[in-house]
């Protein structure tokens, strides 16, 4: 199963935008891959029209969206034209119809004491290098917060180009984490900064 931290691992696989290879998908972009139990169930459809509606943001934020159930192509394509049809929303980003369960079992999505047969909804950040940064797991039942997954890939690129930490609950214009000093001189510096210190291992700055 892997971890954050790791490579996320590569695969080729069937979907709705055709034959895909994962790590030419998601070359030099950050990529969100989350699965779903299954096509025409009732909170899959509202969580994949919460990826859909979302479009404009995941572009702006340089992030390829991939999708994942334990269906068949067909039942994808009958599902994606069925939601369409009913409710004018359009699952651009690809689907994996991953029926033999090899990127399901690659990632760790099929978990046997939720269901044997079913993804559970997973999703996995993984930045421009391919490496994973966040994962989360909800359970058949409880649906995803679309707002928490924005914030998370928000805060994962901020942290990256201001090399920052995010305390609780942060939002994009709120202070960030200063790092804390690994030496005697970077502790020095600390106390002399006028950073928002509670003390010197708890340091917070606005970004300009
Ligand atoms: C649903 O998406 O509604 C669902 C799928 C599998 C099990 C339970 C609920």
């Amino acid at each position: 199963m892997p971890r954050i931290g790791d490579q996320a691992p590569d695969f080729e696989s069937m979907t709705t935008i055709g034959k895909l290879k994962f790590s030419d998908y998601i070359k030099g972009k950050w990529a969100i891959l989350f699965s779903h139990p299954a096509d025409f169930t009732p909170v899959c459809t509202t969580e994949m029209s919460g990826f859909a509606l979302e479009k404009d943001f995941f572009e702006k934020h340089n992030t390829n969206l991939i999708g994942l159930s334990i269906d068949s192509i067909h039942s994808h394509i009958a599902w994606v034209n069925n939601v369409r049809e009913k409710t004018g929303v359009y699952f651009h980003f690809p689907i994996i119809a991953d029926i033999d369960m090899k990127v399901s079992k690659l990632y760790g999505m099929l978990q046997p004491g939720e269901s044997e047969t079913a993804a559970v909804r997973a999703v996995f950040f993984i930045d421009p290098n391919g490496k994973i940064r966040l994962i989360m797991y909800y359970p058949l039942n409880v649906g995803r917060n679309m707002e928490e997954i924005k914030r998370a890939l928000v805060a994962l690129q901020t942290a990256d180009e201001y090399k920052c930490a995010m305390p609780l609950n942060w939002k994009k214009g709120e202070k960030v984490i200063v790092p804390p000093p690994k030496t005697m001189h970077e502790l020095e510096e600390r106390l002399a900064s006028n950073l928002e210190m509670v003390d010197f291992y708890l340091a917070k700055k606005e970004l300009v």
